[in-house]
């Protein structure tokens, strides 16, 4: 347990590098045990979800060594097919590790993700994919087992872009005799890097960043290396916290084309936006401007892990604006927290479309952070706000931030982790 204390009022002032990718260090680890040899990692993001996905590895029998920010998998002695269900329970992504080990051992046993926090997160288009390449799938007391005597290549049509449904295709299909086309396939940049990293491995992965990805099955591959792309929506984060407190900032080592859905409507909303090579800078307006629709979508989208961010941001515009969360159910748990904080938001009664009307000032108190965007859009207000606000609950912005504070405070914030292991906080 922590709480994250914060003295709004300061206006953010700085440069930041930006690290690797959450979303795509996660599918790059699931896939990892494949090659059976080693895999050198860089620009690893210390995230407790890459943590958690180490124990995995760990788990499956694989040697792990974590130094700087490379981390290097030893995948030779891998042996077991079943994912501890602590570690699936704790990291609802780990059941990209399915496609991983199905693959590599003919079988895999792993728990049933359950629900989360952003509401059911059904996997019907992960085990049709699975069941069209050859696995018979069986369900039992919360467990899912995966069998495949051969998995053989099929064309695989997904009804709703899936970033994780495409990730645990691309995986299953790798040693998959003959080619294996998804259409309709998630388009995120995520996906682009996880081809990027199977082929370095050797295997022939094509189209990803399209909706048509086709992966022609190879019989082995080799050692590894690869660097993790930049984290888009860490990169957001710190770009929204500088326009909602009225600053500057310079974020560095980030990818100009990820960004545009979210410098789009940052400039919608009144920032100036302006990028270089690898560098995007921001400016944040005198006063934040409302902006009339906001939609998630499937990337290039809107994302919806920028959506609490954008509903912060909103709160303090000099009018009113409409935000519809289209990907998932339940991921506005943000809302009555920043209603706490003196914010004018009414959320429709299917939950999924809130109005935000602009207030001049927000107001510190203590809320409590549900997830990991909604706890970074808290953080985001409490930097606004006026006096103190308590953040409960890190560890939910933990899994997805490394040291959010520290470079908070790197860029004129006040704001302190406090840590209480005896979860007295
Ligand atoms: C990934 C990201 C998450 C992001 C999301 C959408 C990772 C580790 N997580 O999650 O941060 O918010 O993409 O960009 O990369 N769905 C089904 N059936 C399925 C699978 C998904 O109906 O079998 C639905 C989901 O309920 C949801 C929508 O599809 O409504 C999007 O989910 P999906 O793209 O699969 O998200 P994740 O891969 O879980």
């Amino acid at each position: 347990m922590g709480v994250y204390h914060i003295v709004g009022g300061k206006k953010l002032n700085g440069q930041l590098r930006i690290g690797g990718g959450k979303n795509a260090i996660l599918p790059i680890l699931a896939s990892v045990i494949l090659n059976g040899g080693i895999s050198v990692i860089h620009n690893c993001p210390k995230i407790s979800d890459t943590y958690v996905s180490i124990e995995m590895l760990k788990a499956l029998g694989c040697g792990v060594n974590f130094e700087g920010d490379t981390l290097t998998v030893d995948s030779s002695k891998a042996s077991t097919h079943e994912a501890p269900e602590n570690l699936v329970r704790e990291m609802r992504s780990s059941f990209i590790f399915l496609g991983g080990i199905l693959a590599k051992f003919g079988k895999a046993k792993i728990s049933y993700p359950g629900g989360c926090e952003l509401g059911a997160r059904p996997i019907d288009l992960h085990l049709m994919a699975l069941r069209k390449l050859g696995a018979t799938i069986t369900e039992d007391h919360g467990f899912i087992l995966c069998e495949a005597n051969k998995l053989v290549g099929a064309e695989i049509h997904l009804d709703f872009p899936s970033v994780g449904a495409t990730e645990n295709v691309m995986l299953t299909a790798v040693f998959a005799e003959g080619a294996t086309v998804i259409s309709n396939a998630a388009r995120e940049p995520e996906i682009e890097d996880l081809q990027k990293f199977l082929n370095s491995m050797g295997a022939k992965v094509t189209g990803a960043g399209t909706s048509h990805v086709v992966i022609k099955g190879v019989k082995k591959l080799h050692d590894a290396e690869h660097s993790v792309m930049p984290d888009r929506i860490v990169a957001g984060t710190f770009l929204t916290a500088a326009a909602i407190t009225g600053g500057k900032i310079r974020l560095t080592a980030i990818e100009p084309e990820h960004l545009r859905p979210i410098t789009s409507k940052l400039k919608e909303a009144g920032c100036s936006v302006r990028f270089e090579k690898n560098s995007v800078y921001l400016e944040a307006p005198p006063v934040i401007r409302p902006i009339t629709i906001l939609k998630t979508g499937p990337h290039p989208g809107f994302p919806t892990d920028m959506q609490a961010q954008l509903t912060a941001l909103l709160t303090k515009a000099n009018g009113v604006s409409m935000i519809c969360e289209t990907v998932f159910e339940s991921r506005n748990r943000h809302i009555p927290e920043l209603v706490r904080m003196g914010a004018d938001i009414t959320l429709s009664h299917s939950g999924s479309t809130s109005v935000i009307r602009g207030v001049e000032r927000l107001k510190g108190a203590v809320v409590e952070s549900k997830d990991l965007r909604g706890g970074a859009a808290l953080i985001l207000a409490g930097l606004a706000a006026e006096g103190s606000t308590t953040v409960r609950n890190s560890s939910h912005v933990e899994r997805g931030y490394e040291n959010i504070e520290k470079s908070l405070t790197d860029l004129g914030a006040t704001i302190t982790l406090v840590k209480d292991e005896d979860g007295v906080l």
